[in-house]
């Protein structure tokens, strides 16, 4: 009785820390939080559950490989499973419940929508599994224990610097330029952190004047590109040309990832313009090609196999019982709880460090290199 009134005060105390806005240590845990902190362990070839999302970059594609050949060579039983691009959430929600089901001892979760996972997460603690939430954040639920992924405001912190950078050495004039602002897909938690990162390097531009988004459209729900899907942003940048860049030059876009970047740049090409400077991530082939031909500006590196790797290893330490190695355990609160991250470095890509950048990624390194010889 005494340890679920004290549980209750923690809970309450953290609410009142994250209204104030400031992060509690370690977020208002459950009992069954702290119960997946070491301590138990379970069989070194136990099921292990893999839900990822639709595929919507190749990073995901590449991931569901990488865990599959990752976890049988540590000895577990991988269900990796994919959401299809009809019917994502429900598909993923079903998929959760089934390995939750089978008896998974730690789900691992790229989510479709980080906010609907909250019962099937729930059901997944119950049942005596330890939830990740891999790449993306899982909202508003005490039970998910562990988050693993690139650091993503750093990524729009890298993206912003590299569309400054980009339109100094490329737009043929000094500022003030003109850009348009793209973020990912609303129902992705990473989406707003990308564009609050971003905005934290071109805010201040735009209030000196340096940088006019000439649409006028600078909130994220303006910006978004639902699903992110590339004919969504192909359809609004078409729109943006004929709205706002009739007579103006466009010198830049804010683009999340590769494949809207490209999607971006076929829009501006199809209306005879100039390719603007166009940022980017995930070093996607169509996009690291496109970077060498001097078209898209900038990617981001975030090595999926590392990723893949850590979560892996996360895993290994719960199966032993071991403390849970995480590096950052202050910046994701998901409105419950600050999940306790292990958050690795994005790198920032353009044509000039591009063999340096992907020193440790031999595919794309082959790439940058058949454009140097
Ligand atoms: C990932 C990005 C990816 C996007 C679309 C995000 O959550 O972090 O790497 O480009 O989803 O798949």
């Amino acid at each position: 009785m005494k340890k679920i009134i004290v549980t209750a005060t923690a809970l309450v105390a953290a609410a009142a820390l994250s209204l104030t806005g400031c992060s509690s240590e370690r977020g208002g845990g459950t009992g069954a939080g702290t119960e997946t902190e070491g301590a138990k362990g379970f069989a070194a070839d136990a099921s292990i559950g893999v839900a990822l999302p639709d595929k919507t970059s190749e990073n995901w594609v590449l991931a569901g490989q990488l865990f599959t050949d990752g976890l049988t060579k540590a000895g577990f039983k991988p269900d990796v499973q994919y959401a299809p691009a009809s019917n994502t959430v429900a598909e993923q929600q079903n998929q959760i419940q089934a390995m939750v089901t089978g008896g998974a001892k730690v789900i691992i979760i790229g989510a479709k929508d980080g906010k609907q996972l909250t019962t099937q997460v729930q059901a997944a603690h119950d049942a005596g599994a330890t939830v990740i939430a891999y790449d993306r954040l899982i909202e508003n639920t005490d039970a998910v224990d562990y988050y693993v992924a690139f650091d993503n405001f750093k990524v729009g912190v890298l993206q912003g610097q590299a569309l400054l950078k980009g339109l100094e050495e490329r737009s043929g004039h000094a500022a003030p330029w003109n850009i348009e602002l793209f973020s990912g897909s609303s129902d992705d938690a990473n989406s707003a952190v990308f564009f609050k990162g971003a905005m934290s390097v071109l805010q201040p531009e735009i209030d000196k004047g340096n940088l006019k988004v000439v649409s006028g459209q600078t909130d994220i729900a303006q910006t978004a590109t639902d699903g992110w899907k590339a004919e969504n942003a192909q359809r609004r940048m078409d729109s943006l040309l004929t709205s706002s860049y009739s007579t103006e030059t466009l010198d830049g876009v804010l683009s999340p990832n590769d494949t809207l970047a490209r999607a971006i740049i076929t829009s501006v090409k199809q209306a005879g313009k100039t390719v603007p400077v166009v940022t980017g991530q995930d070093s996607e082939v169509e996009s690291v090609k496109s970077i060498m031909e001097g078209e898209q500006y900038s990617t981001i590196n975030k090595d999926t196999t590392l990723l893949v790797q850590q979560a892996i290893k996360m895993v290994g330490e719960l199966q032993k019982g071991d403390k849970v190695d995480v590096n950052d355990e202050k910046s994701y609160n998901n409105g419950k709880k600050v999940v306790p991250a292990y958050l690795l470095d994005p790198i920032i890509v353009t044509k000039e460090n591009a063999a340096e950048a992907y020193a440790n990624v031999p595919s794309l390194l082959e790439i940058v290199k058949s454009y140097q010889q």
